[in-house]
């Protein structure tokens, strides 16, 4: 009867694991402090409301890697890729297509963006994909 408990409780425990994901946890800690827990930003940062307004454009995608707040976060690639396909999702209500994976935020985020202000302009006028 003991053991099966303690079975019972190791195997809710590692459910419990793993069902929770990290970004959450790593957007509270690397990007809320600049974004707000609601992306609504302040009177230096843009409110991530604003990412529809970029969605489907062309170079949205490579931005929204390159641009320096993701670009440069303590986060290994795995976890930015994650991040950045929940951010989206939560932001912009559709996940990117394809899903960025690591090799593809690793590549885009070793040019961080100088002009991030200049960039975001740039393909705002751009034409619709
Ligand atoms: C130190 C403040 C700061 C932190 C921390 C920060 N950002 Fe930013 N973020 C900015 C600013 C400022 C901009 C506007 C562009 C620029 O000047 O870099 C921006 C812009 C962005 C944009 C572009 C949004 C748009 O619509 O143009 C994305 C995406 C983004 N940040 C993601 C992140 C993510 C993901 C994190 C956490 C891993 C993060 N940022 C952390 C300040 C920050």
């Amino acid at each position: 009867m003991k053991v099966s408990l303690t079975a019972a409780l190791i195997l809710l425990a590692a459910s419990t694991v793993a069902a929770d994901s990290y970004e959450e946890h790593d957007y509270t800690l690397n990007c809320s402090g600049c974004h707000r827990m609601n992306g609504a930003g302040s009177s230096v940062v843009p409110s991530f409301d604003g990412m529809r307004d970029l969605a489907g454009k062309p170079g949205s995608r490579e931005y929204w890697i390159r641009v320096p707040g993701a670009a440069q976060a303590p986060l290994t690639d795995e976890r930015l890729a994650a991040l950045m396909n929940w951010l989206l999702k939560r932001f912009t209500d559709e996940a990117p297509e394809p899903p960025y994976t690591a090799s593809e935020v690793a590549r885009l985020r070793r040019e961080p963006l100088r002009d991030p202000v200049g960039e975001r302009r740039r393909i705002l006028t751009a034409p619709r994909r």
